[in-house]
This record gives structure tokens, C-alpha cells and sequence, in this order.
């Protein structure tokens, strides 16, 4: 009688729920034991990342049947407070980060990319005492491709009772952000968070509906051979930042990736190493990147996982805000390679 081969005892073995062989540690389980802690604020923090995590799995189950569905692609026809272009898919997730929060008790403010100004969930406030900043889809140009796109968030604690309904608090350093983190919509959708505990990522199984961790105190490395940048502005920056690239094409050992999302670009970076950047350009100093919801979140994220996150001239996460969608060059990677374009912003070599 044929035995049966070693291999199909691997594909079974393969095929087997791999989320089920592990601890199966959900993501509201481990901001808890990160805390170590039962009190209200390790409760509040654990339920907020609750409800960011409902949120990507709301946007990516729209995300996966796109290409099935009327109306989920393409354009809106509107232009958003930062003169861009809204696509469909913008204004779902916006709303989806919105509806998630509602009823909730924990936010009373929610600022977004797509909204001019911060929009308030009445019944919240006054409880509500902390407010998410958010890009609901990074990357936008990327929808209609079916390519990767991201979600980014940050979560501050409210200060002061903004009577007046300015949420004048929200323009404060990066530093302040209590979690922040990323959503990534790829082959698989994964989150990646952090409260200042250094930085974890869950991976989406969608069989159980649930985000399950995959690995614990992510690490960045010293150096990578990734450079990321949109080379298309090459004669719109500033010398140096061309010194620079001129520099890794005439080195060996560098390699570039760029998506058009950045959540993607900067998630490879996370695990494998190098540089992202998004200087200025001749006609926009400033750069295109939102402190506010795209470059302090992904600095806290970077930066508890031992990077470095610059403007060129300052560290991200010191850079205090004038106005809620304000731009800023960003450089965030490793800190050898971080440290490098530095070098060359502030010493031309
Ligand atoms: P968004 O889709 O939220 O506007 O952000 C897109 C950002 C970033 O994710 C990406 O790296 C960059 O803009 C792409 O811009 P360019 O097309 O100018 O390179
Ligand atoms: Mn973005
Ligand atoms: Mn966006």
C-alpha cells in the first residue's frame, strides 16, 4: 500500500489555520497587557484601538470587493481643503473613522485630511476625552489600481474643555500623541501601533474578523539599501537633497522603492531598513506631507521602533504645529541612512 508522502502531511500541515497554532493574541488583549493594567485610561486606550481596528476592517472589506462593487472607485468630483482631488473611497473612510467613534463615550474630536476643520460627536464631549487624527486612506492615487493604500492615526488626550470649539490643544508637538500607528491594506491588512511601548504588528485574519498579533517589538534596522523617493521632483528640490541622490546612485548597495503610498514605502522600511523622504519642493518649501495625521504618527511609530524621523533641520515629534493641516518635509527611516541626507541638508556631504 502507497504510504502517503511527507508532502502531503506539510500542505496539510501548511493549510492548517496557522492563527490557531499560536497564542492567538488579539489586539485589544495586547494593549492591555501592555499596560499591565485594568484602570480606566489602559481600558480606554484598549477600546479606542478596538474601534480604530473595526474601522480597517470595515475599509478593508470594502477595499477587497472594489473591483465588485458600483460606486466604490473613482473620483467624487470634490476637492478637498488641501486643493487634492477626492476619490470615493476617501470619503468612505473618512466617514467610517466618524461612525466608529460614534456612541462611544472616548472621542469627542476627530480631525482628518478631508475634513477643514475638526469635526465634533456631540454626545461624546462630555465624556470624550481624547481626539483621533487621522489620513482615512494614504495613498489615494492608488485605489483605482487595486495597489496597496494605508490608513494612518494618532490619538491625543483632549487638554482644556475647548468651550469655544476651537481644539486650539491639537496644535501641540508629535510628542504628544499617546498611540499612533498605521493600517496597511495589502495582500493582507495589517495594524501596526504603538502607545509608546515599542511597536507591534497584527495581521487581519479574516476568517476570525479579528487582528492577531504577528510580531512584538518591531525593531528597525540600523541601515537598508532602500531609498524612497519620488525622483519626478528631482528639479524641484533643493541642491542638496539632489547632492543626496546623486550620492546613493553612485554607491554601491542602495536600491529604490516607491508606491505612492507612503504607509507601504515606510512598512518596508520598518522591517528591512533605509529611507523615506518627501523633502520640499521649489514651489512648496513645506513638502506635501500632514504633520498632523501623516509624519508625527509615523515618527512615533518609527522612532519607538529606534529610528529617526527629521524635517532636515528638526526631529519630527518637536515640530509644533501652527495650523491643523499643516505640511512638513519629512525624512524618516533608519538612523544611518536618516542621518546621512541630514549630512548632506546641513553639511552639503
Ligand atoms: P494621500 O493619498 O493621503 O494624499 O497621501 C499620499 C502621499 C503619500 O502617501 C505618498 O507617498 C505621496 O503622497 C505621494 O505623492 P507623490 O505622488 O507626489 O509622490
Ligand atoms: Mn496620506
Ligand atoms: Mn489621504
Amino acid at each position: 500500500m502507497a504510504q502517503a508522502p511527507e508532502s502531503l502531511e506539510l500542505l496539510s500541515n501548511d493549510t492548517t489555520d496557522k492563527s490557531l497554532d499560536r497564542d492567538c493574541t488579539t489586539l485589544s488583549r495586547h494593549v492591555l497587557q501592555q499596560l499591565q493594567s485594568f484602570s480606566p485610561d489602559a481600558q480606554d486606550l484598549s477600546a479606542l484601538m478596538t474601534r480604530i481596528a473595526l474601522a480597517g476592517k470595515l475599509i478593508a472589506r470594502r477595499l477587497s470587493r472594489a473591483g465588485l462593487m458600483e460606486g466604490v472607485l473613482g473620483f467624487t468630483g470634490d476637492v478637498n481643503v488641501q486643493g487634492e482631488s477626492v476619490k470615493k473611497m476617501d470619503v468612505y473612510a473618512n466617514d467610517v473613522f466618524i461612525s466608529v467613534f460614534k456612541q462611544s463615550g472616548l472621542v469627542c474630536r476627530l480631525a482628518s485630511e478631508e475634513m477643514e476643520k475638526p469635526y465634533y460627536i456631540p454626545e461624546n464631549c462630555p465624556i470624550g476625552r481624547y481626539s483621533l487624527l487621522y489620513d482615512p486612506i494614504d495613498g489615494s492615487s492608488n485605489t483605482d489600481t487595486n495597489l496597496s493604500l494605508g490608513s494612518i492615526f494618532a490619538v491625543r488626550k483632549q487638554e482644556g474643555t475647548d468651550l469655544n470649539g476651537e481644539a486650539a490643544d491639537l496644535l501641540s508637538v508629535g510628542r504628544k500623541q499617546i498611540a499612533a500607528g498605521y493600517i496597511l491594506y495589502g495582500p493582507s491588512t495589517m495594524l501596526i501601533y504603538t502607545i509608546g511601548k515599542g511597536v507591534h504588528s497584527f495581521t487581519l485574519d479574516p476568517s476570525l474578523g479579528e487582528f492577531i498579533l504577528t510580531e512584538e517589538n518591531i525593531r528597525i534596522p540600523n541601515h537598508g539599501s532602500v531609498y524612497s523617493v519620488n525622483e519626478g521632483n528631482f528639479w524641484q528640490w533643493d541642491e542638496s537633497i539632489r547632492e543626496y541622490i546623486r550620492y546613493v546612485h553612485r554607491t554601491e548597495g542602495y536600491t529604490a522603492r516607491y508606491s505612492g503610498a507612503m504607509v507601504s514605502d515606510i512598512h518596508r522600511i520598518l522591517l528591512q531598513g533605509g529611507v523615506f523622504l518627501y523633502p520640499g519642493i521649489l514651489p512648496k518649501p513645506e513638502g506635501k506631507l500632514r504633520l498632523l495625521y501623516e509624519s508625527a504618527p509615523l515618527a512615533l511609530v518609527i522612532e519607538q521602533a529606534g529610528g529617526r524621523a527629521t524635517t532636515g533641520h528638526m526631529d519630527i515629534l518637536d515640530v509644533m504645529p501652527t495650523k491643523l493641516h499643516q505640511r512638513t518635509p519629512l525624512i524618516i527611516g533608519s538612523p544611518k541612512d536618516v542621518a546621512k541626507v541630514e549630512s548632506f541638508i546641513q553639511n552639503g556631504h
